[in-house]
């Protein structure tokens, strides 16, 4: 059996992680499963690929397809030519692809045209917003996916809604949470922790990325003054990823509670969220780590594919409108948040659950 795996951006490192690990612990002298690994490229940064590549024991890619940044046709052609090119000169027997990233459609695109299987693993989740380039990479890369490896009962009836038959559909968990289990003991305090004087549940952690809410600096400019208007004068980490970044250079702005720093790595960002009093975001697997690490969380979006971080977790679903976070922040400095539970099969197990489904779905 030979397996390819994709992945290309930040969060899709955190995923494939522990599959690597459980393909290697499923292995034994009777029966093996090999497996090449194929960065893409999207995210090319140290601290946005390498560093994750040596805090999360990946091995280095057999291929890197270097298509670093550009618009979404562009990153999709690139990964398309450079990706058949690699299935062309290295058959496989499966290619599994995680998250919803433009590398997870570009190479699940490429392998069913190449008649390959085609796993998903977080397969199912929908936003229901064509808007998101994340909604449109998920919904192409289920409508031709063999084998759904999924996270929550939701994605489950969503993708019977679509017509796909219960024997594709696997409930097996959520494999970023695998990571963070296994991980959790080697957190590591970033140095701007004492740099800037920070004390446990006495700051608050910011992250924002999507397009919608950082390609219009007026609105972004925006956002920041009211969170730092009403976070009670606590310090405000605000971790900036490259496109945030691009824009915030521009605006020479200085807000008192807001410190502006560098991305951080998995072990690094994972310790400051641990140890926060709450998170705002508009990222989608930080909702998940919150609910685990059971952190109040506020999202900056009107919907969310992942909606048991609300249901279930520690997640509030604030809206676009940054005035929204206001009454949200009363309840959190009121003391008043919920405490949530964690989703079923959110226990650090499902890359073994996968595996074991492959290994019986190929025989192998
Ligand atoms: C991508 C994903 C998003 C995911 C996010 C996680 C898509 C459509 N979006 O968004 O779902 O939540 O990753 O971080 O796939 N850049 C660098 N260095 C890098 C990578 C990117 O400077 O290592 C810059 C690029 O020049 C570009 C910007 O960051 O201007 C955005 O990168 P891109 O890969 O296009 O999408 P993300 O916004 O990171």
């Amino acid at each position: 059996m030979h397996i390819t795996l994709v992945a290309g951006t930040r969060p899709n490192f955190v995923k494939i992680s522990p599959l690597i690990k459980a393909i290697e612990a499923s292995n034994n002298s009777d029966f093996s499963i090999r497996y090449r690994l194929v960065h893409t490229g999207q995210h090319y940064d140290q601290k946005m690929s390498e560093s994750f590549f040596q805090e999360l024991d990946i091995p280095e890619p057999d291929d890197n397809l270097g298509v670093g940044s550009g618009s979404q046709a562009e990153q999709t052609g690139r990964i398309m030519i450079a990706f058949e090119q690699v299935l062309q000169e290295h058959p496989t027997d499966l290619v599994i692809v995680v998250g919803d990233v433009t590398s997870t459609m570009a190479c699940s695109i490429v392998a069913k045209k190449l008649n390959i299987h085609l796993a998903h693993v977080e397969g199912g989740i929908r936003s229901f917003d064509n808007t998101m380039p994340e909604e449109i990479n998920r919904k192409l890369t289920d409508s031709i996916t063999d084998y759904f490896f999924t996270t929550s009962e939701t994605a489950n009836e969503n993708l019977r809604k679509e017509g796909i038959e219960d024997n594709r559909i696997f409930f097996t968990g959520n494999v970023m949470i695998d990571t963070l289990s296994q991980k959790m003991s080697a957190f590591r305090k970033p140095e701007l922790f004492d740099e800037i004087g920070l004390s446990e549940k006495k700051y608050l952690v910011l992250t924002l990325h999507r397009p919608s809410n950082v390609d219009q600096a007026r609105e972004l400019m925006e956002t920041l003054e009211i969170i730092n208007a009403n976070c009670r004068n606590l310090p405000v980490i605000f971790p900036t990823h490259p496109r945030t970044k691009k824009i915030l250079d521009e605006l020479h702005f200085s807000l008192d509670n807001i410190h502006l720093v560098s991305p951080l790595s998995y072990l690094e960002f994972n310790y400051l969220v641990k140890h926060s009093m709450a998170v705002i975001t508009d990222s989608g697997g930080i909702t998940e780590e919150t609910t685990v690490m059971q952190i109040p969380c506020m999202t900056l979006r009107d919907n969310t594919e992942r909606p048991e971080t609300c249901t279930i977790g520690t997640n509030v679903l604030v809206g676009s409108d940054p005035e929204n976070l206001i009454p949200h922040l009363n309840t959190l400095f009121g003391g008043q948040w919920k405490t949530g539970s964690i989703p079923e099969k959110w226990d650090g197990n499902a890359a073994t659950r996968i595996i074991q489904e492959i290994r019986r779905i190929f025989a192998c």
